[in-house]
């Protein structure tokens, strides 16, 4: 009776444990399943110090065990006293030399690593007309949201990242606000973005993110920063070198995008009467926005970062955005009404409408 309860629990163990392993190989998210060559690299090391680690804690757990199963007195006798070794120079020797080298084979590719996944001297290079060659993106966080400007491209956009693959992608990264921290778990970081200094680091992203679930790698905020710190989420948009290049110019060909506030479209004018002061719908330019720049808001796969991308909760986040995203800035200090003011039913309707339909992407 009892050895079939043991049998049951062990295998109810098991199954818990496969469930919840199963959920680390998700390739839009997961670290342990990488898609670029920091990413890569980066698990290699995870795994070298982590098989270290564990070699290290089943040898000693095995000298351990053996020593309680051979050496107790019911099996060696009451007066025997074991060989002394206090003082043995070969025993100190081989516990001091063993874990000197296994901290150098930790140490050699960690610090080799660090130093080249900082190396962003391409960042300055340029070609023979002045161009930078290599492709940047300033990212700076805020509460609680990601702005990207693409300075080489004269280009601005907000909530989702859009990279080619296949080359090396620098980030300048800083924050707004307070400290926040720049992760794109499947791809490689992460990197705190600070308000008193620029960091920067590069990425590669090997695979299209097309065929992923929701079309995008996942990014996250890593650091505390606030009560919706757990909702500060990006999306990730890698493309072909092509497809990239045609995004650039798409957005660049919003310049002078704006919004009417005589427009017969009740949405238009809505948009043009209460979010325009902070929203902006043209991609072009480097001005950084209060809010989240919305050109490309069609095109994107969630609302807010991470509510579903509809027009019904994009309404519910219209009317009150606290309730989604607590401390956020659309709201009064205190988090009563929107600061925007109180829009009728109707014209959340047309204004949800008119966002949905901003878009780059035809
Ligand atoms: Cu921003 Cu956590």
């Amino acid at each position: 009776m009892m050895k079939g309860l043991k049998k049951w629990r062990l295998f109810s163990l098991l199954t818990v444990m496969m469930v919840f392993l199963s959920g680390c190989g998700e390739e839009y998210l997961s670290t342990l399943k990488p898609s670029g060559e920091v990413g890569k690299e980066q698990l290699n090391l995870l795994l070298l110090t982590t098989g270290i680690m564990t070699l290290v804690v089943v040898v000693v757990s095995v000298i351990y065990l053996l020593a309680f199963v051979k050496f107790r007195r019911s099996k060696v006798g009451e007066n025997v006293i074991p060989k002394q070794v206090e003082g043995s120079h070969t025993l100190e020797i081989i516990w001091t030399v063993i874990p000197i080298i296994l901290l150098l084979i930790i140490a050699v590719p960690v610090v080799t690593a660090t130093y080249k996944f900082a190396d962003v001297a391409a960042m300055d290079e340029v070609d023979e007309n002045g161009n930078k060659t290599a492709l940047t993106v300033n990212v700076t966080a805020k509460l609680y949201w990601w702005e990207f400007e693409y300075p080489n491209q004269g280009i601005i956009t907000a909530q989702e990242l859009v990279v080619p693959t296949g080359e090396k992608v620098y980030f300048n990264l800083k924050a707004a606000d307070v400290k926040h921290s720049f992760w794109i778990p499947a791809i490689g970081g992460k990197m705190d973005t600070n308000v008193e200094n620029v960091n920067k680091f590069y990425l590669v992203f090997d695979k299209e993110s097309e065929g992923l679930k929701d079309g995008v790698f996942y990014g996250k905020c890593a650091e505390l920063c606030g009560p919706s710190h757990a909702l500060m989420d990006f999306k990730v948009k890698s493309l072909s070198p092509d497809a990239f290049d045609a995004w650039v110019t798409s957005m660049q060909e919003t310049e002078g995008q704006t919004a009417d506030k005589e427009s017969s479209d009740l949405g238009e004018a809505t948009f043009a009467n209460s979010c325009l002061g902070c929203h902006a719908v043209s991609g072009s330019g480097s001005a950084p926005g209060m809010g989240p720049n919305l050109t490309t808001y069609g095109d994107r796969n969630r609302l807010a970062g991470f509510l579903d991308h509809t027009e019904e909760d994009l309404k519910a986040w219209i009317k009150d955005p606290a309730e989604f995203k607590p401390g956020n800035l659309m709201m009064n200090a205190d988090g009563t009404a929107p600061i925007y003011g109180n829009l009728s039913d109707e014209e959340i309707q047309a204004l949800a409408t008119y966002i949905m339909g901003l878009s780059v992407e035809k």
